[in-house]
């Protein structure tokens, strides 16, 4: 199976990239999967009802979240009718939507997705690891799954490793969201899971993680109240992982990085070409 894997889209200029390439690098490397995290589609902040559907018919099969699932109210209703837009899965038991899906993809695959959110420096919340847990017992690699992405949307790169680790072989893919900066260091683990410490974010790059320069800088050099945050306006850039499964384990046979666009320099998976 081959699975791409995009990070945070920021604002216009990240739903931009994804809505204009995707479906044709959907055609391209004949994808069977496309995950992508949605937590700041909305002008930075969570995603609205319209913009999920706009992702899903650019061709992602599901979309991921992180702290700012609820930025935009509406998703506390509308998460609950769209089974293809998953919240992390260690928020409080009660929490409107899931944490984890079965999803059938374009091409007939059947794709657990896992969202769930780390814990240092970052809101206090359920375990992590006792939540992918229960995901994947319920619905195994290779058995029910025909493959298993995991986002882990967290701060620390510590927690993002030890939950790769934690999880060889029994995923397709680990990787890391919200930190909106690309790591070097996407690989197949010895079980054979595919690992990244953060995808990176499909939105402007000329920017402070994907938001105009100037407020961010300003925040560093001030501590007055300042104007909100909004995001870059450059054309955007996509960015993240490719991953290649073995249809009989569901476990990865080989990774590339993704980054097409300004800004950046390119690079894409060429044994797909
Ligand atoms: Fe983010
Ligand atoms: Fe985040």
């Amino acid at each position: 199976m081959r699975i791409l894997f995009l990070g945070d889209i920021v604002g216009r200029a990240g739903r931009s990239a994804v809505i204009e390439r995707l479906p044709g690098l959907r055609e391209r490397w004949n994808l069977d999967c496309v995950v992508i995290n949605g937590e700041n589609a909305a002008g930075g902040f969570g995603i609205t009802e319209a913009i999920c559907d706009e992702v899903l018919n650019a061709g992602a099969d599901a979309i991921t979240l992180g702290n700012h699932t609820w930025d935009q109210r509406e998703t506390l209703v509308f998460i609950e009718r769209q089974p293809r837009l998953l919240r992390p899965a260690n928020f409080p038991p009660g929490t409107p939507g899931r944490g984890a899906n079965l999803i059938e993809t374009r091409s007939g695959a059947r794709v657990l997705v896992v969202n769930v959110m780390g814990r240092l420096y970052m809101d206090a919340l359920d375990d992590p690891f006792a939540a992918v847990d229960q995901a994947l017992d319920d619905c195994p690699l290779g058995q029910v799954a025909d493959a298993i992405v995991v986002d882990v949307h967290a701060e620390a790169t510590s927690e993002k490793e030890a939950m790769g680790h934690y999880l060889d072989g029994r995923a397709s893919l680990v990787v890391g969201t919200h930190t909106h900066v690309p790591t070097a260091d996407h690989r197949v683990l010895p079980g054979g899971t595919a690992y990244m410490t953060d995808a990176g974010m499909c939105g402007d790059y000329d920017s402070v993680l994907g938001m105009q320069k100037e407020e961010p800088i300003r925040r560093f050099l001030q501590k007055t109240p300042g104007t909100r945050l909004e995001p870059g306006l450059g054309e955007g850039t996509l960015s993240g992982i490719a991953v290649e499964t073995d249809d009989r384990t569901g476990l990865a046979v080989r990774v590339a990085s993704v980054r097409l666009g300004p800004h950046l320099e390119e690079t894409w998976p060429q044994f797909w070409d």
